[in-house]
């Protein structure tokens, strides 16, 4: 199987599945406790139809959007993700560079593989920041300050990470970074020829953003214990608002799932905010964010632009989005996969086909642009 054999999600899954070594497309693929969540996502857009009107002469389709200030040329965006050179040597860069083809924003994560500031100037497409919130205060100012001199675009805190979720295929498989690579991990996790020569002769592993900080002495780290020892559990909604004055600028909260946060992040100067339950990797048991779309849209979506990710493979799943009122949708999964499976030239092919799977859509459903999905176009069973 190779990029060529890749039409549509399932297909890049199976492509990282044998190419990547099983702690680490278990890592991408799992969630939080029994995986319900993670599921639910993906199912949710089942329980309504898209309507469609015909006979509406669409020949030019318009997907672009404007969300915090940035003009996307597709309304779904590249969510910001960890350890993205663990998955495929390119990592961000693919990520980056497909993405600034396809006039999308991406993100760089405080957990990223690269420099923030390497990336915004290679690259001056939309750029947002995955921002961790630690117990060390000298470690967020500096990552704040780093970010501003770096001119990223919007400040995307993540909140529902105080503590890490419980993922059962990492304890299992033991996946922790920097990943080994010695004479029992590569019997053990059963490594893959291909990928561990990439990753041995390829730039050490580093997570540029926070190597000042991280102790790593003590061996690898596990995701779940970077979130419970470093990320501080005490975050309120005083201290988010100290970082939206300091920011300045579009700041959006990632993994808002109650209407009554969606109305803080307003009242706090927020400029976005998207319904996220981390794709079910933390609170299993969660609700889907597209089955919270709708409320929240409802209490804030003429106030503050309502985005949200979490279980999107489809276009057709944007244009349920979309129609119910979210000003665009992000996706990790969608692209990690094709990362994985052929680094640029996958995510560039994963988000080619998201893109033509919508404009086709588009076109099927009668809209020529965005602001012509409605409701009217969804009926829910
Ligand atoms: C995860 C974090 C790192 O879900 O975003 O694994």
């Amino acid at each position: 199987m190779r990029l060529k054999d890749c039409h549509g999600f399932s297909d890049f899954r199976e492509l990282a599945r044998r190419r990547l070594p099983s702690p680490i497309f278990n890592y991408i693929d799992g969630a939080a406790d029994d995986e319900i969540t993670y599921e639910r996502n993906t199912k949710s857009f089942e329980d309504c139809d898209l309507v469609p009107n015909v006979l509406r002469g669409v020949e030019e389709v318009d997907m672009s959007v404007t969300i915090m200030g940035q003009k996307l040329e597709m309304p779904i965006y590249c969510s910001p993700t960890a350890l993205q050179r663990v998955f495929h040597h390119q990592g961000e860069y693919a990520v980056a560079a497909a993405a600034d083809k396809f006039g999308t924003m991406f993100g760089v994560s405080s957990l990223g593989t690269v420099s923030l500031s390497e990336v915004r100037e290679q690259y001056s497409g939309p750029q947002c920041y995955q921002f961790y919130f630690h117990k060390d205060r000298g470690l967020n100012q500096a990552m704040l300050e780093n970010a501003k001199t770096a001119g990223v675009d919007v400040m995307m805190l993540t909140v529902d990470t105080i503590t890490g979720g419980n993922r059962e295929r990492d304890l299992r498989t033991g996946f922790s970074i920097p990943f080994k690579l010695n004479l029992g991990g590569i019997f053990q996790f059963g490594v893959k020829p291909m990928w561990a020569l990439n990753y041995l002769t390829h730039k050490k592993f580093s997570l540029p953003q926070l190597d000042d900080f991280v102790d790593m002495s003590d061996g690898p780290l596990a995701i779940s214990k970077y979130f419970t020892d470093m990320l501080d559990p005490c975050i309120n909604w005083d201290d988010v608002a100290k970082m939206v004055d300091y920011w300045d600028g579009q700041f959006c909260l990632k993994g808002i799932m109650s209407v009554e946060d969606a109305k803080k992040a307003v009242e706090i100067g927020c400029t976005g905010i998207v319904i996220s339950n981390h794709g079910g990797r933390q609170l299993d048991g969660s609700r889907s964010s597209f089955d919270q779309l709708s409320e929240i849209v409802d209490a804030v979506g003429d106030q503050i632009d309502v985005i949200m990710d979490s279980g999107i493979q489809r276009g057709s799943h944007v244009l349920k989005a979309l129609s119910l009122g979210a000003k665009a949708v992000g996706g990790g999964r969608f692209y990690l996969y094709a990362l994985a499976a052929a680094g640029q030239p996958g995510v560039e092919k994963a988000l080619e086909l998201m893109r033509l799977e919508i404009e086709r859509d588009m076109r099927l459903m009668g809209a020529g642009s965005i602001s012509e999905l409605t409701r009217g176009n969804l009926r829910f069973r």
